[in-house]
């Protein structure tokens, strides 16, 4: 027999554990769709071009993790490695920002891929949910996303991250920092990768993971003492708005993110008890991001969180998620004519919204009050020979274990009061 396996880097989403994925996505949506963010789905691959110029040229991402592929028709298009650069893309293809109702509030979920070397928390597809808050410059809008961040993790009961923030400037103040930094970096003792990298994105450089390289970089000039002004101001701002929504966080003046896209306002999401692969969601505002894609300017601000790490967070803080059993009843029939009269009753269970599963396959007593405690129902139907003839069937709780015969006719009413 030949047996197939989940690419490298990939894994499935099985039951019971994709419940907790499900349960995730939904605590992560629920305060964005409470805060008048609208829904938005792009296709999973977008041209090369796209990301080439919206994440940046020099980035990781576009050099070396990008699933590219041609097409028979010839188009040079790329699997997503991230969802930014293809709202903004169909935002602006269907003109929503000019719609005079700026900014435009998206939310997405849905699958990323990157080829990275895979670990524990690091994967080629992996999903987030991420929301975007197109076409305003307002730092009450960079304030509100962190805000709902924060407070999906406390919904769901994460306790042990911690939020990192910084501000990267803009077009006037960031090439001057950018001219002081590579002056320093030019005195380092640098590999000659990291000095080529030094040249072309030189902040990239601060973000390097190596000890030695980190030591050297203890008295790099910082961008917050290159800051203009307005980018000071504006940062403030965004800082006393979530100091006041009670938004505990940390100032990172060494954070820098993955894409080029970035201005003023960025941050992260750690958690730590995740090891190396920390960073639970990330964000910031990219003000220049419409023009780098050809068009108008639209200053922008969004965030993503990984759903893979979510859950791992979860799971490393031992958070058990409440999740309500699927299936409430479930019907276990003993012969033919049990059979039809039962799975008659539960499709009716199913129209009056109660939900309900049943055994399937002919299944003895034993075998299918096993897979009835399985489903987590609260209630199971059983239909023997003898009941049959008395024209009941019963019905058991199995939290109590207690069972009562009740008229066949009285199962849709019964259990629906029972069931509230
Ligand atoms: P990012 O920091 O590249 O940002 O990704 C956001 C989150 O996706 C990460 O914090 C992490 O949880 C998850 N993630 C990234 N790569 C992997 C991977 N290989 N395996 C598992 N999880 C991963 C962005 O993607 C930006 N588009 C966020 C954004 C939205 N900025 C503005 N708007």
């Amino acid at each position: 027999m030949s047996t197939f396996k989940a690419p490298k880097g990939t894994y499935d989403l099985l039951p019971p554990d994709s419940a907790k994925f499900l349960a995730v996505r939904e605590a992560i949506a629920a305060p964005l769709r409470n805060s008048g963010y609208g829904y938005i789905e792009t296709p999973s691959f977008e041209t090369v071009e796209l990301f080439a110029r919206g994440v940046g040229e020099s980035t990781d991402i576009v050099t070396k993790e990008m699933y590219v592929f041609e097409t028979k028709g010839g188009d040079r298009l790329a699997l997503r490695p991230e969802t930014t650069a293809p709202v903004l893309r169909a935002v602006l293809q269907a003109n929503l920002h000019k719609a005079g109702n700026l900014p435009v509030k998206v939310w997405y979920s849905g699958s990323q891929y990157r080829y990275e070397s895979p670990q524990k928390g690091r994967y080629r597809h992996f999903s987030q949910v991420g929301a975007e808050a197109i076409g305003a410059e307002d730092p009450a809008l960079d304030a509100e996303l962190i805000i709902l961040a924060d407070q999906s993790y406390r919904a769901l009961g994460l306790r042990n991250f911690r939020i990192l923030l910084n501000s990267l400037g803009d077009q006037e103040c960031r090439p001057v920092y950018r001219a002081a930094l590579q002056d320093f970096l030019r005195g380092l003792d640098l590999d000659e990768d990291t000095l080529r990298r030094a040249e072309i994105n030189p902040l990239r450089v601060l973000d390097d993971k190596r000890q030695d390289v980190q030591k050297q970089l203890t008295d790099a000039p910082l961008l917050r003492d290159y800051l203009c002004d307005a980018c000071k101001a504006y940062h403030e701002e965004v800082r006393e708005l979530i100091t006041a929504a009670g938004v505990v966080f940390e100032d990172d003046p060494k954070l820098v993110r993955g894409l080029d896209y970035y201005t003023r306002t960025t941050f992260e999401f750690v958690h730590d008890g995740l090891g190396s692969q920390s960073a639970v969601g990330g964000g910031g505002r990219y003000d220049g991001l419409s023009e780098m894609i050809g068009g108008p300017s639209l200053p922008s601000v969004g965030w993503a969180l990984g759903v893979d790490r979510t859950v791992l967070a979860l799971e490393a803080e031992g958070i058990e998620l409440d999740i309500p059993s699927a299936t409430s009843v479930y019907a276990v029939p003993l012969g033919e004519e049990a059979r039809r009269i039962l799975f008659a009753k539960v499709t009716e269970l199913r129209k009056n919204g109660v939900a309900a599963d049943f055994s399937y396959g002919g299944k003895g007593l034993k075998a299918a009050m096993k897979a009835a405690n399985r489903s987590g129902a609260r209630y199971a139907l059983v239909l023997g020979e003898r009941d049959l003839a008395d024209g009941v069937v019963q019905l058991k709780d199995m939290e109590s274990g207690e069972q009562t015969a009740i008229g066949v006719n009285e199962i849709v009413a019964e259990l629906e009061s029972r069931l509230g």
